[in-house]
């Protein structure tokens, strides 16, 4: 269907091509799956229903997709992130997509409907944060007569109650009928893998997951160097303000709070942490950043970023305590950790898209970032494409094994096999000039790993 899209504007494709034609350049381990899996086509008679981030990276995830043989449909999974110059690429190239930077919450939700509706249904799903998989399994309780539950977002919860009402209406039975056909979801993120695991063990989880973000090649390098990148590449595009000598908190140590934090202390800010693990506390510690209480610091910081993928971490009493024209911003999947809905009756006045300035009762302004949403994405152009390459190539090899390999897979949340891993990380070391030492035999056999790898037991923590 020619029209089988909502974009922003279709003209933008021309542009987003190019974009595209230069992240294909640094995007390596996708393009060389194209090359090895492009002709043998392993991924035939999947239909797709991706829900992530409608970027330029993604856009190359999704033609990659498509060059190994599956049918694919998206939806962004945040209102802010989709960068419309890349979803008019997609979208002119003939793969269905339903994104807007700036949608609704529900568009959102309507958008991600569509992204289900394949003339005989998804047979799969690639989710970054667990919306589509929430979306039909919520669909599915319903079905069968029972509450539809709570979601974490709490303000979305009427919205998708109303799609989910509405689908419901147009068509008895889609739900359910959609969740039995699913051969399986791989996951993105590390909020979206917590609901997974959360779904199994509350026995709710029908299908296989594969938990792509704890491969080592993406939590540890797309959540630590890409927010590395794109942290402060959001706060000046956003602000323009300088960030030599600013004192900005991280909440939160953990992946993306180091790379945040890194982020920050790499354009001068003095940075200073939270953290409520003691290990990552220490670990904050001895990388030299100061590690404090939240309510210590309200006064005096002039930047608070949450990291934390936990609920109410900045929450309004301590909003009202920050100094005049302090900036608040999340980088964390959802915008609960941060209290936005009680600033809501506050005077807000918008400066430029996702930025806004806020009066509290004191007269102090404060700048919201991205209504709190996470501002790499929402502000900025989220990570680079070489790092969403690692993280891109673990989805594509997540969604073969899922596809193809599924004996391998019982009904529960997996982890790639560690030679992907490994495969995922040697198909990026040519683009950066890496060269690899290669293992004797006696040396491999001395410290009981083969010459090919994999390199290091499963307990290993890089
Ligand atoms: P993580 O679990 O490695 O780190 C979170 C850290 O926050 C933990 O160390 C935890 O102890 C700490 N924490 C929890 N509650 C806290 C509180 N109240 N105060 C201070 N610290 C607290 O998770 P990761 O991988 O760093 O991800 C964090 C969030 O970022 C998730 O929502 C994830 O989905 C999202 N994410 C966002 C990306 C982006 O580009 N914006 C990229 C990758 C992940």
């Amino acid at each position: 269907m020619a029209t089988d899209y909502i974009v922003k504007d279709i003209d933008l494709a021309a542009f987003g091509r190019k974009e595209l034609d230069i992240a294909e350049t640094e995007m390596p381990g996708l393009m060389s799956l194209r090359e090895e899996y492009g002709e043998s086509k392993p991924l035939k008679g999947a239909r797709i229903v991706g829900s992530l981030h409608m970027t330029i990276q993604t856009a190359v995830l999704i033609e990659t997709l498509v060059e190994l043989g599956a049918d694919v449909r998206w939806a962004s999974c945040n209102i802010f992130s989709t960068q419309d110059h890349a979803a008019a690429a997609i979208a002119a190239g003939g793969t269905p997509v339903f994104a807007i930077k700036g949608q609704s919450l529900e568009e959102h939700w309507d958008y991600l409907d569509k992204s289900f509706m394949f003339p005989d249904g998804p047979n799969m799903i690639l989710d970054d944060g667990g919306d589509a998989t929430l979306y039909v399994l919520l669909g599915a309780r319903a079905e069968a007569g029972e509450d539809i539950i709570p979601v974490p977002q709490s303000e979305e919860e009427e919205v998708i109650k109303a799609q989910i009402k509405k689908r419901m209406a147009e068509s008895p039975g889609w739900f359910t009928k959609t969740r039995d056909q699913i051969k399986g979801v791989s996951e993105e993120t590390t909020t979206g893998v917590h609901r997974l695991y959360d779904l199994h063990k509350n026995g709710q989880l029908p299908f296989p997951a594969i938990n792509v973000n704890d491969s080592v090649t993406k939590s540890k390098f797309d959540n630590k160097y890409g927010c590395k990148e794109s942290l402060v590449d959001g706060i000046r595009r956003a602000t323009d303000t300088m960030m030599a000598g600013k004192v900005a908190v991280v909440c939160g140590y953990g992946d993306v709070g180091k790379g945040s934090a890194a982020s920050l202390a790499g354009a001068g800010a003095r940075v200073k942490v939270t953290e409520v693990d003691p290990i990552c506390a220490l670990q904050a510690a001895m990388d030299g950043f100061e590690v404090v209480i939240l309510e210590d610091e309200l006064a005096t910081a002039d930047v608070f970023i949450t990291t934390t993928g936990n609920k109410d971490v900045i929450r309004i009493e301590h909003m009202r305590e920050m100094k005049d024209m302090a900036i608040v911003g999340n980088i964390g999947h959802f915008d609960n950790e941060i209290q936005v809905a009680a600033l809501k009756n506050h005077k807000w006045t918008n400066i430029k898209e996702q930025v806004d300035m806020i009066e509290m009762p004191s007269g102090n302004r404060l700048i919201l970032l991205s209504e709190g949403r996470l501002l790499n994405l929402g502000n900025a152009t989220g990570h680079p494409s070489f790092v969403m390459s690692a993280s891109f190539t673990n989805q594509v090899l997540a969604q073969m094994e899922l596809w193809n390999n599924d004996d391998a897979y019982a009904v529960g949340v997996h982890i790639l096999p560690k030679h992907l891993d490994e495969k995922v990380a040697r198909l990026h070391l040519k683009r950066i000039g890496v060269k690899l030492t290669e293992l004797k035999k006696e040396q491999a056999d001395y410290i009981g790993v083969t010459v090919e790898g994999p390199f290091k037991p499963e307990h290993y923590r890089y």
